[in-house]
């Protein structure tokens, strides 16, 4: 490229400082404000996530108890917006549900447009609380049923399994929802958190930046690749032969194994070890887990492949997400909107961040299109 020698895609770009969470991607480690991945996952609840990743540290008993507390009490959705959801197309994408949504709760509130540093913690608030509700009414809107109210008594992990089924969940069921969210709350500077910082740095608001980062999330290369994933090793089960399809469809067609490669981690991604490990002990206790298998045949022979090992591709943290939602019976296309749920801690906690030391974020374009050209007038044009 004439202006710099960049890679495509901003590759190895630094885009901001930040205090959040790091990733070693030679080494396969994360860690968020200076902990280890795999001891947040192993003790901390979401909410603890959420403080740690707002404040800065992990939050006493009584901080915890507080802030919990709020979270939960800001759950309820205004009622214009679920009237709305109400009329959505039953057969729409629960990720544009999601953005559509989360737009309209800006419109409910007074101090959308307040960017000064407590509007946005509020903001920050409403929204972590509020995605929960929307995504659990969704799934029951479009299958005609009525959504179900939170619970003041129920933590966020169990409160989404509650309005999701209006029952109790099991815990091993809270607890994996639980990991879920702790693991993917933030990781560096990933598409949609880069597309929340870009938005927040035109001095654009909370819900506009969160609203972009749930489109720039949708996709199949961020986190669409857990919804991708799951589809993939169904279509290998009814394969029959795993080594088969991934000898015609991998190495003759070329296709990509979805949830496999990182642009960052050029060793295991810790986050995927985690949820393997954890699709392993819900599937000894689940009946539903029937391509656990299916995924672990497929991840072994792209392990030994030449190709995969060149390139340094392993799975990451959408493939066995994929086998952990499963089992605790999320549909398919409802997987990334519980992405969402998590990252909105690490995308709020990033635009109150930029706001900190905000200045516009503005590339530029290396132009390859032709210069000089004379105007043709529109009747001298020819077909
Ligand atoms: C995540 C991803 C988008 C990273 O993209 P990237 O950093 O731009 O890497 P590239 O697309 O340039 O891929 C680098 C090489 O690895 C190959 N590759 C990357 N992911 C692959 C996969 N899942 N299966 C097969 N080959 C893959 C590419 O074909 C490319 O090969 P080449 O150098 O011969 O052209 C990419 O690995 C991918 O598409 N993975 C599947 C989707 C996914 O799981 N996304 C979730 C990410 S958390």
């Amino acid at each position: 490229m004439a202006e710099g020698e960049q890679k495509k895609g901003l590759e190895g770009i630094v885009i901001a400082d930040t205090r959040l969470s790091k990733v070693f991607g030679d080494v396969g480690k994360l860690i968020y404000s200076g902990y280890e991945i795999r001891d947040l996952a192993n003790n901390a609840s979401f909410e603890e996530v959420v403080f740690l990743l707002w404040y800065g540290a992990l939050p006493t008993q009584t901080q915890l108890t507080r802030f919990r507390e709020t979270l939960i009490s800001e759950m309820t959705l205004p009622a214009p917006v679920l009237t709305a959801m109400k009329s959505y197309p039953s057969n729409a994408h629960p990720m544009a549900v999601l953005r559509t949504a989360v737009s309209g709760l800006g419109l409910y509130d007074a101090a959308a447009e307040d960017n000064s540093q407590d509007a946005n913690f509020r903001k920050a608030m409403h929204l972590t609380a509020k995605i929960p509700t929307i995504i659990a009414a969704w799934a029951r809107i479009r299958n005609g049923k009525e959504p179900v109210a939170p619970r003041e008594d129920l933590g966020l992990a169990a409160n989404f399994l509650y309005m999701l089924r209006g029952h109790d969940p099991e815990q091993v069921e809270v607890d994996a929802v639980n990991v879920y969210l702790v693991l993917l709350a933030d990781h560096g500077m990933n598409a949609s958190t880069f597309t929340s910082r870009v938005v927040t740095s035109t001095d654009g608001d909370m819900y506009s930046a969160v609203t972009a980062a749930i489109g720039s999330l949708k996709g199949p290369k961020h986190g669409g690749a857990n919804e991708a994933a799951m589809r993939m090793f169904r279509e290998v089960s009814k394969a029959g032969s795993v080594e088969e399809w991934f000898k015609r469809e991998v190495k003759e067609h070329g296709r990509r194994i979805m949830g496999i490669g990182h642009r960052v981690y050029k060793a295991p991604d810790p986050r995927a070890e985690i949820l393997k490990e954890h699709a392993h002990a819900l599937c000894a206790q689940k009946e539903k887990c029937g391509l656990l298998d299916v995924a672990d045949q497929l991840a072994e022979l792209a392990s030994q492949d030449a190709y995969f090992i060149e390139r340094k591709l392993f799975p990451n943290v959408d493939y066995y997400s994929a086998i952990v939602l499963d089992a605790i019976g999320i549909e398919t296309d409802m997987m990334t909107p519980l992405f969402a749920m998590s990252r909105i801690a690490g995308w709020t906690a990033h635009i109150i961040e930029q706001w900190a030391d905000n200045r516009l974020i503005r590339p530029r374009g290396n132009y390859v299109g032709p210069t000089d050209v004379k105007w043709v007038p529109l009747e001298e044009r020819v077909d």
